[in-house]
């Protein structure tokens, strides 16, 4: 815990700030805990509905039913767009792309568009796609993915987007899961220094066992020579060209799919978060407003990837409902060098700025002479998101880039909540470095021990989440069964995020990581069980165990503790081969940090793999290894420990 005091707002922030006194938080978060229905109603007037609901919510965590606004008709692209431009405020900002080069940049105001999604949309459907058709959008961070999200939004396409580094296996497993009928992709895309990633030949590697896949769509991004199969592969210049510039918007009702995104859990394969279309804009425009304090004309960057969900809530969506200028960024921090975000954010005049611990770590540690090249005075405020944020980590965001001007803000929220769940409101929360500090309207967290039972006052014990709000997922595609057991069923009536938390005396959430087999590599949620699955498709492996270790930049890293096969001997080689397995099977972020080949694993008796044990050794606490009598074999410890790496 942190021994500083509190962080209190800037007098100066907090007089602008939507929300400013403690009394108007509470009395908001009292009226959405105990006058839900009224509450949402209200908020959710803030959106053009073609027709209101009949009724705001119901649900039942028990059989993992969630309704919200149910009846009503509404359009996502009609609301992030056409609203707006109808208004008159078409001349205004929406986008803003900044390229890998920094000498590439783009911007498209509303009107343009509107009328680039309007032409995209007529694209998929000339293409086949209806409303409720899947479609995978498999690309890195140029404006025509945010253009291809909305144009499936305005004819009730569901999209299904894969982060662009995964691999083409796993493109491929996404795309079967939820049977799309179309891929969005680009010839290649460039990131840092790499300059000819491969997404098309990854699309058709993937495409020749997707046998759902009707057409492939491809932006022309770097020009280079791609297959071009006749019949299946459209260039996206060539249709858009062509395209009509007008497409009417479906009606959609407000429980109707909007997109479905892959995330990990701690078993099987990654699961398809379903979310749907009113509850999740109502929260995420709300949150975006709310948490980022988001006045007209406020140049807001989140750095996310859109593959991720941060991407879909807080750079698409939660931002353009709000007629927000939001920017998109295709490189990476450290390209070409480690003062790119800096310059960045003088370039742009960034005024709210949303990133990730894991960033901050890596352009920290190149120390403060990159960020005092650059002039960050337009920066307003500033967000961390996807990992506890180390004390040392946000004091250096604190004073070196915020100049202890700007509130920060530290959000948790998960791929399955859609939006943000805890955090400070900047005009009003004194902030705790580490801790996301307390619940966004309409939630209800809950700190539960073993057994269920809801903890009181300070404590500490698994996070749970005791009522629905409007962006929660609404199922697992294609497999309800396994949303409801695995939200629902280890504490019947709530949602189980999956994390532990400790609450202190002041009421604040301090987020202390998952409980379960998911890792937290760089912010990235990568689970055990499928990086071991394909560490074990590499010749000659029998048999692997990964865990998390403390790792200086990525938070975590992986650890993998490997067996091969009797009469195998793993080399240098093997290392290799299992490297490259992961990057075929997963992708380049899931490789191993570490890999110790071991003549065993710690088993019980009844052979399950003793994990407590090996998080310990990875970690290095080699003395708290408690109790291995259980073990089968607890001769297999002293080797291990001795062959740590
Ligand atoms: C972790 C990312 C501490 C947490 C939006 C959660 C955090 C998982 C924070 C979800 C935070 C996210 N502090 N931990 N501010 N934000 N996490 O689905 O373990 O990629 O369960 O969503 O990230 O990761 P996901």
């Amino acid at each position: 815990m942190s021994s500083v005091a509190p962080f209190k707002p800037a007098a100066n922030f907090a007089k602008k700030a939507h929300i400013n006194t403690q009394a108007e938080y509470q009395k908001l978060y009292e009226s959405s805990i105990n006058e839900p229905e009224n509450f949402w109603a209200e908020m959710a007037e803030e959106l053009h509905w073609f027709k209101k609901w009949d009724k705001v919510v119901e649900y039942d965590f028990r059989k993992g039913e969630i309704k919200w606004f149910i009846g009503g008709k509404l359009n996502v692209s009609y609301n992030c767009l056409d609203r707006h431009v109808l208004a008159g405020n078409g001349n205004k900002t929406a986008l803003l792309w900044e390229g890998n080069d920094p000498a590439e940049s783009k911007s498209y105001s509303y009107s343009e568009l509107l009328s680039e999604v309007q032409k995209c949309a007529n694209v998929l459907k000339s293409n086949g796609i209806k409303k409720g058709d899947r479609v995978c959008i498999y690309m890195q961070m140029i404006p025509e993915l945010a253009i291809a999200m909305l144009a499936c939004t305005r004819i009730g396409a569901v999209h299904s987007i894969v982060f662009g580094a995964f691999s083409s296996d796993s493109l491929r497993d996404r795309i079967n899961d939820s049977a799309c009928k179309m891929l969005i992709t680009q010839d290649s895309g460039v990131r840092g220094v790499k300059q000819d990633i491969p997404m098309k030949v990854n699309a058709d590697t993937a495409a020749a066992e997707c046998p759902s896949i009707e057409k492939i769509l491809t932006v022309r991004r770097t020009g280079l020579e791609v297959n071009m199969k006749s019949g299946r592969d459209i260039y996206w210049h060539e249709e858009m060209d062509a395209a009509d510039a007008e497409c009417p918007v479906e009606e959609m009702d407000a429980e109707d799919p909007l997109y479905i995104l892959y995330t990990s859990g701690s078993t099987g394969k990654p699961k398809g978060v379903l979310h749907t279309t009113g509850g999740y804009l109502v929260y995420t425009s709300l949150t975006h407003k709310y948490v980022f304090d988001y006045h007209e004309g406020d140049i807001y960057w989140c750095t996310a990837d859109i593959g991720w969900v941060t991407g879909h809530s807080y750079i698409v969506y939660g931002p353009l409902a709000n007629r927000a200028i939001t920017m998109m960024y295709e490189g990476v921090p450290n390209y070409p060098d480690y003062g790119r975000f800096w310059k960045i954010v003088e370039k742009h005049k960034v005024n709210i700025l949303y990133t990730a611990p894991t960033a901050i770590r890596a352009l920290m540690k190149e120390g403060t002479s990159w960020p005092e090249k650059y002039d960050l005075s337009s920066l307003q405020l500033l967000g961390t998101v996807g990992e506890p944020i180390k004390e040392a980590d946000w004091t250096w965001y604190n004073e070196v880039i915020g100049k202890k001007r700007c509130p920060i803000v530290d959000t948790w929220w998960q791929t399955e909540t859609g939006g943000i769940l805890i955090t400070p409101l900047p005009g009003v929360t004194a902030t705790k470095p580490g801790s996301a500090t307390i619940p966004f309207f309409g939630v209800l967290p809950v700190i539960l021990d073993e057994q269920g039972n809801e903890l009181e006052g300070a404590a500490q014990g698994y996070l749970a989440i005791k009522a629905a709000w409007p962006s929660l997922m609404r199922t697992v595609y294609g497999d309800h069964d396994r949303f409801i057991q695995t939200y629902f069923a280890r504490f019947p009536g709530y949602y189980f995020t999956g994390d532990g938390a400790r609450r202190d005396e002041d009421g604040y959430y301090w987020i202390t990581g998952r409980v379960d087999d998911v890792l937290n590599i760089s912010g990235h949620r990568i689970g055990t069980a499928e990086v071991e699955g394909a560490i074990g498709r590499t010749d000659g492996v029998a048999e692997a165990a990964v865990v998390g270790f403390p790792h200086d930049i990525k938070g975590q890293g992986i650890y993998a503790f490997v067996t091969m096969m009797t009469g195998v001997d793993a080399d240098d080689t093997t290392i290799t081969a299992i490297e490259n397995t992961v990057r075929k099977l997963i992708g380049p972020h899931a490789k191993p940090d570490k890999i110790q080949f071991t003549p065993a694993l710690p088993k019980t008796r009844s052979g399950k793999i003793m994990r407590r044990i090996l998080r310990k050794i990875a970690e290095g606490n080699v003395d708290q290894l408690g109790d291995i009598s259980t073990l089968a074999d607890p001769g297999v410890v002293t080797n291990l420990v001795d062959q740590r790496q």
